[in-house]
């Protein structure tokens, strides 16, 4: 494939920067739009200047369509395993959202399905591509912290001034537990926070968790505070402090949430200092301390959005060269398996092995 035609199924809020660099990619086209609310699909296709897509309200049509060859799956969680498996036997490559099913046995039947399809399967996972987080993992391969020891994770909504609207039917789904598959915080988000503790740090071997709850003004009830310990193999730990601050304002262009990371090691320590917004106006993106001296990395990248785009730059050089796109079927599925293992902890109240 040189050039990919991407069809989208489901064109509701994250839609918008999955389209960023598919429209700006010389090897990518957006060639059709499916969503259960047609005019939406249309509304994008005009917003976006797209050359006569075909736009469906049935994802059987969009899959089906041999002008596709890689199908975008941006739906609820619940129905992710049903499109990919159909864009599979189509056919089809599939990127699919986070997290890639609502259990680990339907991840399972997913990774299976793309065993014996064309494919490939990959799952779409932004924050390993965040331009922060990259330079950290880069510092660290070359050895400026030594060996990492421990990674704490920090996630932290609040409110904003200058957030994104976010429809009231996108945050509805979220609190379905039959559509989510999980917490809002804990599974969902959380999915791109054990997807960080396993870029920097490997799979983890066994995780405790306690989940509390908060309910925010207008109702919406977060999986918060919690707090997710776990262990790696070679006496190496880390942990996940969720934390739902409603006066807390965060400056942000997307969603109203800092995220932070500190990864400790043998001789340094290093901070990714912003994710999908950040606390004030200047934030260092990147830190490290070594030697005894703090170095400030800013000269990095940060805007959320551009964790997509290279995400999803990544899928459209790997499916032109033949290989397999990050985060493989498998990789996506033991992260899952991370993210649900810390809810069983807080169910059963002691640790799960995974
Ligand atoms: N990577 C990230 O940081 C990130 C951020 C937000 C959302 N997401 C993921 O993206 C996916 C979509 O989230 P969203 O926030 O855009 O949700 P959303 O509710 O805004 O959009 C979902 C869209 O799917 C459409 N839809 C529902 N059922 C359908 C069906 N049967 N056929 C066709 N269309 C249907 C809805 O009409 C809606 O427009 C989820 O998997 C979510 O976890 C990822």
């Amino acid at each position: 494939m040189d050039r990919i035609r991407v069809g989208f199924v489901g064109t509701g809020r994250i839609s918008d920067l999955h389209a960023i660099e598919y429209l700006s990619n010389p090897h990518a086209e957006i060639v059709a739009l499916c969503d259960r609310d047609a005019s939406l699909a249309e509304r994008r296709a005009r917003v976006w200047g797209l050359d006569s897509p075909l736009i469906t309200d049935d994802y059987h049509e969009l899959v089906g369509h041999d002008t596709v060859d890689l199908v975008e799956v941006l739906l609820p969680h619940h129905l992710h395993l049903e499109a990919a498996l159909a864009a599979l036997e189509a056919g089809k490559a599939v990127s699919v959202q986070k997290p890639m099913c609502t259990s680990v046995a339907d991840a399972d039947r997913m990774v299976e399905a793309a065993r014996g399809a064309p494919g490939p399967l990959r799952v779409f996972e932004n924050f390993v591509f965040y331009p922060p987080v990259v330079q950290a993992k880069s510092l660290i391969d070359d050895g400026a912290i030594g060996e990492p020891l421990t990674i704490r994770i920090k996630s932290n909504p609040g409110r904003s001034e200058t957030e994104w609207d976010v429809p009231a039917a996108s945050r509805a789904w979220r609190q379905d537990i039959d559509q989510i598959g999980g917490g809002p915080l804990v599974l969902d988000d959380g999915h791109h926070k054990f997807a960080l503790a396993w870029y920097f740090m490997g799979p983890a071997e066994e995780v405790h968790a306690w989940i509390g709850h908060t309910t925010a003004p207008d109702g919406f009830v977060f999986d918060a505070p919690s707090m997710v310990s776990f262990r790696f193999p070679g006496n190496r730990y880390g942990n996940l402090e969720i934390v739902y601050s409603p006066e807390l304002d965060i400056v942000t262009e997307h969603y109203a949430q800092d995220d932070r990371i500190e990864i400790t090691g043998t001789r340094g320590v290093i901070w990714v200092n912003r994710g999908h917004g950040q606390l004030g106006a200047d934030v260092v993106p990147v830190q490290l301390f070594r030697d005894g001296v703090l170095t400030d990395y800013r000269d990095v990248e940060t805007g959320w959005e551009t964790s997509f785009v290279y995400s999803t730059r990544h899928c459209i050089e790997a499916l032109r060269n033949g290989s397999q796109p990050q985060l493989s079927g498998k990789d996506g599925r033991d992260i899952l398996r991370f993210a649900f293992a810390a809810e069983e902890s807080a169910r059963a109240g002691g640790a799960v092995r995974l």
